[in-house]
């Protein structure tokens, strides 16, 4: 692995430039390479009442429709809940209900129902009740499952999307207006997981010069 970089690094440069050099970790620790939105995925049990647990392997998967893909351990409630209803809310947290977003996520609803009082819910067109008190929910229908040794990806379609007033701007979603709790197993210290939040927005993708192109739309503001 390690020579196959630096020959890499000698073909793609004509002139030799500093640069740091690699280390090859545990492939254990990719899933540290990426920064995650913590959502909250609301289920039903059997019995109908709600359970939630915190969620951040998370992402679109499908343009149109729109589908989202969560990672859900193979053993959560949640994972039980989604194969029989095949219905679920992802519930985008913030900063400030960062203590109840992080309630759902240490015990299983199995051991303790009790940590659903973190959360109000309320009963989605689908069936699957909703997180309200937090700013997006997203209603999702089961459309696909993939079952890893550890986790199940859920595929589901966003049949209804529903986002608190003051966060909308124009048609969409304004998410620097939410401020999204992130998650990332990544540390800088290296010391474990952590929480952070969305910096200031740098530029404008697509464009040709994203930082020229958003300065330009600032001084339109
Ligand atoms: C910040 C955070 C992020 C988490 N992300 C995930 C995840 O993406 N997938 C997963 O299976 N569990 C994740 N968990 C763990 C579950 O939320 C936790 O095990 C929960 O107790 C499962 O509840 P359940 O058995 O009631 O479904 C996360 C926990 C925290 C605190």
């Amino acid at each position: 692995m390690e020579s196959y970089l630096k020959i890499q690094r000698q073909t793609r440069q004509e002139e030799p430039t500093e640069m740091s050099t690699k280390k090859t970790l545990h492939s254990g620790f990719a899933k540290s390479a990426l920064v995650n939105t913590t959502t909250v995925v609301a289920t039903s049990n059997e019995d109908g009442s709600p359970n939630m647990a915190t969620i951040a392997w998370c992402m679109p998967c499908n343009a149109s429709p729109v589908y989202i893909a969560i990672a859900v351990s193979n053993g959560h409630l949640t994972n039980e809940n989604i194969k029989r209803s095949k219905v679920f809310s992802v519930n985008v947290g913030n900063l400030e209900q960062m203590k109840a977003v992080n309630a759902v996520g240490i015990v299983s609803g199995r051991k303790d129902p009790g940590k659903n009082i973190a959360f109000k819910t309320v009963n989605g067109a689908n069936g699957a009740p909703i997180v309200a008190e937090l700013p997006i929910n997203m209603e999702c229908k089961l459309v696909n499952h993939i079952t890893n040794p550890t986790n199940t990806v859920f595929i589901g379609e966003v049949t209804l999307l529903s986002v608190d007033d003051d966060k909308v701007a124009g048609p969409n979603i304004d998410i620097t207006r939410i401020n999204p709790l992130l998650f990332t197993f990544g540390k800088v210290d290296g010391q474990g997981s952590a929480y952070a939040q969305l910096g200031p927005v740098v530029g404008v993708p697509w464009a040709q010069d994203p930082a020229e192109k958003l300065a330009e739309r600032q001084a339109k503001e």
